[in-house]
Parts: C-alpha cells; structure tokens; sequence
C-alpha cells in the first residue's frame, strides 16, 4: 500500500517530505535514516538546515546510510555522493560525521565494500525511514530495469545513457565513472518506512506505471507497492497521470 501525499510544487514537496522526516528524529532521536542524493531531495535537505538552524531539529543523535556512491570517485571528488551529501546537509547541520556512511568509491575490492556496507546497515539496527528519489526509467538507488531484482548492496555497470547524461559533469567521458556501488532491492526493502520525493510533468508517466501498474523488475521502484510502509510525497505535475 503506497500512501500518497499531493503537492502544489517542488518547494510544497519538500516541506512536507521534511516534515515526515523530522517528525522521525523528533520520535527516535537516534533514529537510522537512509539517505538519497540526485536533484529530488535537495529542497528537502534545505528545509531540513532551516529548521535546525531555527532550533526546531537536533541531529546529533541520528545515524545515516546513503543509498550508494560512485566506484571509484574519492570523497574530494566533487562528483561523489560524499561530498554531495556534506555539501547538502552534513556540513550544516549537528549530525556527527563519524555516524554518516556512504558506500566507499575508492574500495577496489567490490565484494568486499558490498559485504561490509550490507553488514553495516544490519549492524545499526536497519533503516527506520530511507527517502528515496525517482528515476525516469522507474530506478531506485542504481538498481536499473533488470530480469530480476537486486537483492542485496552490490556493484552495477552504469548505463551508456546514464554515463552520456553525466558527461556534462566532467573532463571528458573518459572521467566519468563506469560503476557503482548500491543498496540493492533488497536492502531498501528491509527499511521500515520508505518515503519517495518526486516531481515534474517528466515523472508523471513512471509514476503511474510504478505505483499503479504490474510489480516488475523491469521497472524496479513497482516493487514498493509490497512494502507495508511507503509514502510517496509528489507534486500536481508529477501526479498528473495516475488513475483518480
Ligand atoms: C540518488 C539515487 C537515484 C536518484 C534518481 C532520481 O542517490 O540513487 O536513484 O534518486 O536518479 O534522480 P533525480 O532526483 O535527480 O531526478
């Protein structure tokens, strides 16, 4: 059952995504939250440091996990999902760092980091609410349309697409990362609560056959409709095709 909640706009969404994850370290202050990156989230992270500025939010108590990282980018690395995340909420908020855990891009050895960062997670209790952003193609963390679902954290083969849509971002293609290390199906289906951030007349068509269409690997996100606790907070443009 997927509990949808409608916003005005972007700025709507993320206030209200905001607030469910606030509401979530005001009931478990050493609560695990599991982390995304990409566009989606970024307003969320915003109104998140403008109420802790305001002294309406405490961090210091709280874990978190990411989603996933690029193999082979440094934490320097301005691309990376480490510094993405310090960038957009760990720097400016009272979270301690030594609790915040991305998987780590410059492990060579991927059975190895995948094995370490799923014990990980286990070892912390497991995520009590892992907010999660949207890809066109029904993506979650980097679990791409596949014959089957990815169970665990593990190491994926970008997509040409994906590595030409992210060529803008550095030197050359060359630069660009071909890998990367992500929480499988599995792992995010294990978090307690789930709440998914989507917006845009661009996720309309993948939000209806995600949350309304069959369960597929084909189109990864379906599965959540067999979570027991999942909040999608979308805006009007990207509610625009679901069945009323
Ligand atoms: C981010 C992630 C991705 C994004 C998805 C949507 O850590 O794992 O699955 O959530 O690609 O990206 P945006 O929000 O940029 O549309």
């Amino acid at each position: 059952m997927i509990r949808i909640i409608e916003a005005k706009d972007y700025k709507d969404m993320s206030r209200k995504a905001a607030n469910i994850i606030s509401a979530q370290v005001i009931l478990k202050p050493n609560c695990v939250l599991g982390l995304a990156t990409g566009s989606s989230p970024i307003g969320t992270y915003d109104q998140l440091v403008e109420w802790y500025e305001k002294g309406d939010l405490d961090f210091s108590g709280v874990s978190s996990v990411n989603l996933d990282e690029y193999r082979g980018l440094d934490r320097e690395n301005d691309q990376s999902y480490y510094y993405f995340m310090h960038k957009n909420l760990f720097d400016r908020v009272n979270i301690d760092p030594a609790r915040t855990n991305v998987p780590d891009g410059t492990e060579p050895d991927a059975e190895k980091e995948c094995a370490r960062y799923e014990a990980l997670i286990d070892s912390m209790g497991g995520v009590d609410l892992q907010l999660l952003g949207l890809g066109h193609n029904g993506h979650i963390g980097f679990n791409e349309p596949a014959p089957v679902f990815p169970k665990t954290t593990h190491c994926v083969d970008l997509t040409e697409s994906t590595i030409e849509a992210n060529k803008r971002f550095f030197a050359s293609a060359d630069d660009v990362p071909k890998q990367a290390y992500t929480m499988g199906i599995g792992t995010i289906m294990k978090a307690k609560k789930i709440l998914l951030v989507v917006s845009g007349a661009d996720k309309a068509d993948i939000v209806a056959k995600a949350f309304f269409g069959e369960v597929t690997p084909e189109v990864p996100a379906s599965i959540l409709q067999m979570h027991g606790d999942v909040t999608l907070v979308a805006d009007e443009a990207a509610l625009s095709k679901i069945p009323r």
